[in-house]
């Protein structure tokens, strides 16, 4: 006989008004009441469906045989952060054919070379800053980040589209976990800059845009499927949109790391003018660890089958919590406070510290952009430590638990901001 054992609830018919209030500490919240790490509530109209937070959670999560990301999505999502037919929604072959076309483009010589470009276009926004009476840090990152990977993806871009573009951009991502006008912003932005993608796409395959192999654009524009067809460009162009757009939402991450630079100067001591490069790497991932940005993952059971003495059931929606995995109290020492110096000899597995997804690569659905935004932060906060000086006046540095993703509500204003 198999060993059941009876699943914890969080009571309710529909919880999803507790889980938008609650945010990123909703499955938290109900680990520590209901004492578990897998418990069962009801999301998005009723529908049943079982959280699981932890290694072992996130480790049952990636199991390919037993879960699927085909319709676990909801549409709103889908309408505005992700796009339809994108890796996201993609199992199997089909998944995996598509998912070696973005590890393409991860190699380490174009990981270096976004580097880069990003220190660069800081450096001549440096100039601009100067002039300012107050900088927005976040809304610049924006725009800096925007300029970087068009650059990066060989998608032409000219000086006078970079504000239109930059804020569709910014809408996608703005709009994920959004209700009301966010969301609908989100909505006229995907349309927008899907069409564009695609006009893209198209003038790549007629010949009338010229890019190199290398690049992105080039890439997503001539990717065979299993069946040896090229995308259709509505598809090349969502997933063109799937690098532009994550991309300049590492922003979010940028206006963290100023954050956290301005809480904690004694880390920000140990990166001044060195060439260690562990200590810029452990920043990076505490910030990563630390902030939130991720709340929850999806996917549905393919087929039945017992996990822990519970019957998960064919289709029912499972929700992975990456926030509070990288905030479990099993996992992570004194988790709520920030301590890069915790991932100094730090023995990860792929599903304890996963705030860009777990598990592997190539077969599962881990970001592939990790590498990106790692070397990213670490050229932002090179730059904020060694290459400017800035004052950071009084403003309101706090971040929503509920708001997603969170930012800093002031989005980090600075001033006096000088190259140094
Ligand atoms: C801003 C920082 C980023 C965060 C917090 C982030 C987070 C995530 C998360 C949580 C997933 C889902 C993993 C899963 O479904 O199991 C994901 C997937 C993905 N990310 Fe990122 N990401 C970031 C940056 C990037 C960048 C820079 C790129 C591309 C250049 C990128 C491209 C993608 C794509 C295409 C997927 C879908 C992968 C798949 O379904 O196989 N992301 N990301």
């Amino acid at each position: 006989m198999v060993y059941r054992e009876e699943i914890k609830v969080d009571r309710g018919i529909d919880n999803t008004f507790k889980f938008l209030i609650e945010g990123y500490r909703y499955i938290p919240n109900q680990r520590r009441r209901l004492d578990t790490n897998m418990f069962e509530t009801r999301l998005l109209g009723g529908q049943k469906a079982v959280c699981l937070t932890g290694e072992d959670g996130a480790s049952l999560f990636y199991d390919n045989d037993k879960f699927r990301r085909a319709d676990a999505m909801p549409k709103r999502v889908l309408k505005t952060l992700f796009g339809q037919g994108g890796l996201q929604t993609l199992d199997d072959d089909a998944h995996k054919n598509r998912k070696e076309l973005f590890m393409s483009l991860m190699g380490s010589e174009r990981i270096s070379d976004i580097a880069q470009i990003f220190k660069q276009r800081w450096d001549e926004a440096l100039d601009e800053w100067d002039r300012m009476s107050e900088v927005n840090l976040y809304e610049e990152a924006n725009k800096i980040l925007t300029i970087t990977i068009c650059e990066w993806a060989g998608v032409p871009l000219r000086a006078n589209e970079v504000e239109e573009r930059t804020k569709d951009l910014n809408a996608l991502f703005e709009a994920g976990g959004a209700v009301g006008l966010r969301h609908w912003q989100g909505r006229a932005a995907r349309e927008k800059t899907e069409k564009w993608a695609g006009e893209l796409i198209d003038q790549v395959r007629n010949g009338q845009l010229d890019v190199p192999e290398e690049k992105a654009l080039y890439k997503m524009s001539w990717h065979r499927k299993l069946d040896g067809e090229l995308m259709s460009t509505d598809i090349a162009a969502v997933e063109l949109v799937n690098i532009l757009r994550p991309t300049v939402a590492v922003s979010v991450y940028i206006a963290f790391c100023a954050l956290a630079l301005h809480d904690h100067p004694q880390e920000k001591e140990k990166l001044r003018d060195t060439s260690n490069e562990s200590d810029f790497q452990m920043f990076v991932q505490e910030v990563r660890r630390y902030y939130p940005f991720f709340p929850i993952l999806a996917a549905r059971v393919r087929h039945d089958f017992v996990w822990n003495g519970h019957d998960f059931k064919e289709d029912q929606l499972v929700i992975l919590d990456l926030y509070g995995t990288n905030h479990h109290p099993n996992l992570w020492d004194k988790p709520n406070e920030f301590i890069p110096e915790r991932f100094e000899d730090w023995n990860g597995t792929p599903f304890d510290f996963i705030p860009q997804g777990g598990g592997d690569y190539y077969m599962g659905h881990r970001c592939p952009g990790e590498w990106l935004t790692i070397e990213i932060m670490k050229a932002c906060l090179d730059m904020m430590v060694n290459h400017m000086e800035y004052d950071v006046p009084p403003q309101d540095l706090d971040f929503s638990m509920n708001r997603m993703p969170s930012l800093p509500k002031s989005r980090f204003i600075m001033t006096n901001v000088k190259r140094k």
